[in-house]
C-alpha cells in the first residue's frame, strides 16, 4: 500500500491536481462561488463593515458603538460597549423557536451508550448548572477549572460558566496530575468539576484521583465538584468535594443569563509557547461568537437538518469553537464521542457515521493516517452515503491522506475543508469553503475577513513556491485578547517579531495561484498527532529526572502522528545509558506531561550542539536525525 501511494501521489502532484467543487454542492451552500468572492473583497475594502454585518446576525442585549477599537495595539477591541452573551446565542434564543425539541447534543460512549438531549433539555441542565455554580458563591469574572472527559457535562459546565459570567479554564482529561496543578494554580481557579472517570480504549482512567493530587496545596480551590460517569469509587473525604447529581438535583431549571460586555472574558485555555510554562489564552464573548459563527456557517455549511460530528475532545479550542459553541449557535445537532477512534475495532468510526446518519465529519490528519492503515475495505463496507462534507485540522495533511480520505470515506462527493488555525485564533483562518477548488495538502486561502501574507522575519514579503513566516497583517474578531496575567509575554511572542503582523510561528508557502501550503512550525514548538508540544517542556522534565544532567528535545516525523518527540540526553556523572533508562525517562515524561507526548527514541549523548552564547541548536539536532541539511553552522560554537 505504502508504495502505491507514495506513487499516486507524485502522479497527483505532478499534475498539480485540481478539485472543482461540484455545482450541486455549490448552488445549496451557504454561499456560493460569486459571494464568496464578494465576501473576499468586501472583507478586503471594509473588514469592520464586513465584520459587523457578521455580527447582526446574532443576537445582542445593546448594539456596538464601534466594531473596532485599535487605539491600543495590539489590544484590539472588538463591538465596543456591545452587550451580550455566547449563551444567549447558544442556547436561550432557541428555545421559544422550532428549535426547542430539537437534539442538540447527541452523545455516544465508548461502551455504546447514547445520551441525546434537545435544546431545550440541555438549557434546563445548564440552568440548573448555573444556579449551582452561583449557590457555591461563584461570581461573573471567577475562574472555574473544568477536567472532564468528552461528556455532555463538560458542555453544560462550560455553558453554564459563560452564562453565569464566569471564566471557564478547560484543561483537557489526559494532562497529567502536575500539569492540570500548574493550569489550576497559574488561573486562580476556586471551583474544579470533574469526573469519578473515564473510558479509554476499554481502560478506566480514575479522573477524581488525578484531580486529588493536583489540588493538593491549591488554596484557591474551595470546591471540587464530581459527575459519576464510570461508577469508579473515589475518595470524597475532603470536605471540598461535592456530588454533581446531588447538586444538581434540587438546582431551579430557571437562570438569569448574565448581560456581559462583549469585551469581558468567556474563557480562558492553555496552550504550549516556546517555553516551558504553558500560556493562557483569553478569549471574550462578542467577538469571538461572531468569528466562530461566520465560519462554522460559511466552512461547513451548517444547515438546521445537518448531524455534526467534530471527532475532537472539547478540553481543545477545536472542541471550544466547533463542537460546543458554534453548532450550538447555530442550531444544529453537535455529536461527541467519548472514546477512542479504533475501539473495539477500526471501523468504530464508520459504525458512528451509519448509526446516526452524520452528514458532517470533522476530524484530524492522524485519525485519518491510522485508520487509513487498516485498509480500504473498513470505510467501503460500512454504508456512509448521508456524509455530505469532510474537515480537517491539527497540521498538515497529507496528499496520501487527503486522497484516502475525499475517495474512500467521502466517496468521491464530500469536499474535504483543510482549516488552518489555532488556540489563539479561535476561528478557521486560513480554509476553503464548499465553493473552493480544493488541492490535496493545501488549506486553500484565508477565510473573508482576513489578510495574511507569507513574509521573512524582516517583514519582506517571500516570492511563490518559498518558505515563510505565515503573518496576519489586520486583526479579526475571534482573536486572542491577551495572555492570562501575562500582556508583555502577549505583545513579544506575537506582535514584536515582525512589528505589524501577527505572526502564528507556521511556515508555509504560497503557489501561484495563491493557495496555502503549511509546512509545519517555525520555533521550538512540535506537534504531535495535531498536539501541540513545547520542546522546553519535555526539557524540563527531562532535567527534573535524577539521572539527567542535561537535555535537548525535538521532533521527528512519524507516518502516523504526524510527529513524535526525540530527545538527547547527557546523563549525570556515574549514570550510564540503557535500554532500562530509556524507557523510564519515556514513562516519567508520560507520567508528567500526559500520554499525549509520545517519545520516540530517547539518545544518550556526551555533547550538545550549542551556540556561543549557550542555547542548544535543536535545528541541528533535527537535521541530523532526519537525514537533512545541517543549514547554516557558522553560529555553531563547537
Ligand atoms: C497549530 C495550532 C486549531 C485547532 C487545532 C490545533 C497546526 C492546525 C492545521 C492545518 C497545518 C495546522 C499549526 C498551528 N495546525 N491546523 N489545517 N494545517 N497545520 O490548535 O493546539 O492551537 O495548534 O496546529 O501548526 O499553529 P493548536
Amino acid at each position: 500500500m505504502q508504495d502505491e501511494t507514495t506513487l499516486r501521489t507524485e502522479a497527483l502532484l505532478a499534475e498539480k491536481r485540481v478539485f472543482k467543487p461540484s455545482s450541486q454542492i455549490v448552488d445549496q451552500a451557504n454561499i456560493n462561488t460569486e459571494q464568496y468572492e464578494q465576501a473576499i473583497k468586501y472583507g478586503e475594502a471594509d473588514p469592520e463593515g464586513y465584520w459587523a454585518e457578521a455580527a447582526q446576525e446574532l443576537e445582542w442585549f445593546r448594539k456596538w458603538d464601534r466594531v473596532l477599537d485599535d487605539s491600543d495595539k495590539p489590544f484590539y477591541k472588538w463591538f465596543v460597549n456591545g452587550k451580550c452573551n455566547i449563551v444567549h446565542n447558544a442556547l436561550d434564543r432557541h428555545i421559544n423557536t422550532e428549535n426547542r425539541n430539537k437534539t442538540a447534543i447527541l452523545w455516544e460512549g465508548e461502551q455504546g451508550d447514547v445520551e441525546q438531549l434537545t435544546y431545550y433539555e440541555l438549557y434546563q441542565q445548564v440552568n440548573k448548572f448555573s444556579n449551582v455554580l452561583r449557590s457555591l458563591g461563584v461570581h461573573k469574572g471567577d475562574r472555574v477549572a473544568i477536567y472532564l472527559p468528552n461528556i455532555p457535562e463538560i458542555a453544560i459546565a462550560m455553558l453554564a460558566c459563560a452564562k453565569i459570567g464566569a471564566v471557564h479554564n478547560v484543561v483537557y482529561a489526559g494532562f497529567s496530575a502536575a500539569a492540570l496543578k500548574e493550569r489550576i494554580h497559574g488561573s486562580a481557579a476556586r471551583i474544579v468539576v470533574t469526573a469519578d472517570g473515564s473510558f479509554r480504549r476499554g481502560k478506566l482512567i480514575n479522573l477524581k484521583k488525578v484531580v486529588d493530587e493536583a489540588v493538593d496545596g491549591c488554596d484557591t480551590v474551595e470546591r471540587v465538584i464530581v459527575v459519576k460517569r464510570a461508577g469508579e469509587s473515589v475518595d470524597m473525604s475532603d470536605k471540598r468535594n461535592l456530588w454533581y447529581h446531588e447538586l444538581m438535583r434540587d438546582a431551579a431549571t430557571e437562570a438569569t443569563t448574565e448581560v456581559m460586555d462583549a469585551e469581558d472574558t468567556l474563557f480562558m485555555l492553555y496552550t504550549s509557547g516556546t517555553t516551558a510554562k504553558p500560556k493562557g489564552i483569553v478569549h471574550v464573548h462578542g467577538g469571538y461568537m461572531v468569528g466562530i459563527h461566520r465560519t462554522l456557517k460559511w466552512v461547513f455549511d451548517i444547515k438546521p437538518t445537518d448531524v455534526y460530528w467534530c471527532a475532537a475532545d472539547p478540553g481543545w479550542i477545536t472542541g471550544h469553537s466547533y463542537i460546543v459553541y458554534a453548532p450550538l449557535i447555530a442550531g444544529t445537532t453537535t455529536v461527541m464521542y467519548d472514546g477512542h477512534p479504533a475501539y473495539p475495532d477500526a471501523e468504530r468510526m464508520w459504525k458512528i457515521i451509519k448509526k446516526h446518519g452524520i452528514t458532517i465529519l470533522y476530524t484530524s490528519p492522524t485519525t485519518i493516517r491510522m485508520l487509513m492503515s487498516y485498509g480500504d475495505e473498513l470505510p467501503r463496507r460500512n454504508d456512509l452515503s448521508s456524509l455530505r462534507l469532510l474537515g480537517s485540522v491539527g497540521e498538515p495533511i497529507n496528499p496520501e491522506a487527503w486522497m484516502w480520505y475525499y475517495e474512500n470515506v467521502g466517496g468521491q462527493r464530500c469536499p474535504i475543508m483543510d482549516t488552518w488555525w489555532q488556540t489563539e485564533t479561535g476561528m478557521f483562518i486560513v480554509t476553503p469553503v464548499p465553493a473552493s477548488p480544493l488541492k490535496p495538502g493545501s488549506a486553500s486561502k484565508p477565510f473573508p475577513g482576513i489578510q495574511a501574507e507569507v513574509i521573512d522575519k524582516h517583514g519582506r514579503a517571500v516570492p511563490p513556491g518559498k518558505g515563510g513566516l505565515l503573518a496576519i497583517k489586520t486583526p479579526w474578531p475571534a482573536m486572542l485578547r491577551t495572555l492570562y496575567n501575562d500582556r508583555e509575554r502577549y505583545k513579544e511572542t506575537y506582535w514584536n517579531i515582525v512589528p505589524g503582523y501577527y505572526i502564528a510561528g507556521d511556515v508555509v508557502t504560497k503557489d501561484e495561484d495563491g493557495y496555502l501550503w503549511f509546512q509545519g512550525r517555525a520555533d521550538d514548538v512540535i506537534n504531535i498527532a495535531g498536539h501541540r508540544i513545547s520542546t522546553a517542556e519535555i526539557e524540563s522534565v527531562l532535567v527534573g529526572h535524577p539521572a539527567v544532567a542535561e537535555a535537548a528535545a525535538i521532533g521527528v516525523p512519524d507516518a502516523i502522528r504526524g510527529e513524535l518527540g526525540k530527545a538527547f540526553v547527557i546523563l549525570r556523572q556515574g549514570q550510564a545509558g540503557s535500554d532500562e533508562l530509556a524507557k523510564e525517562l519515556k514513562q516519567h515524561i508520560r507520567r508528567e506531561l500526559g500520554p499525549i507526548v509520545v517519545m520516540g527514541s530517547i539518545e544518550f549523548v556526551e555533547s550538545l550542539p550549542k551556540t556561543r552564547s549557550g542555547k542548544i541548536m535543536r535545528r541541528v539536532l533535527k537535521a541530523r536525525a532526519t537525514g537533512k541539511d545541517e543549514g547554516d553552522l557558522t553560529t555553531l560554537a563547537d
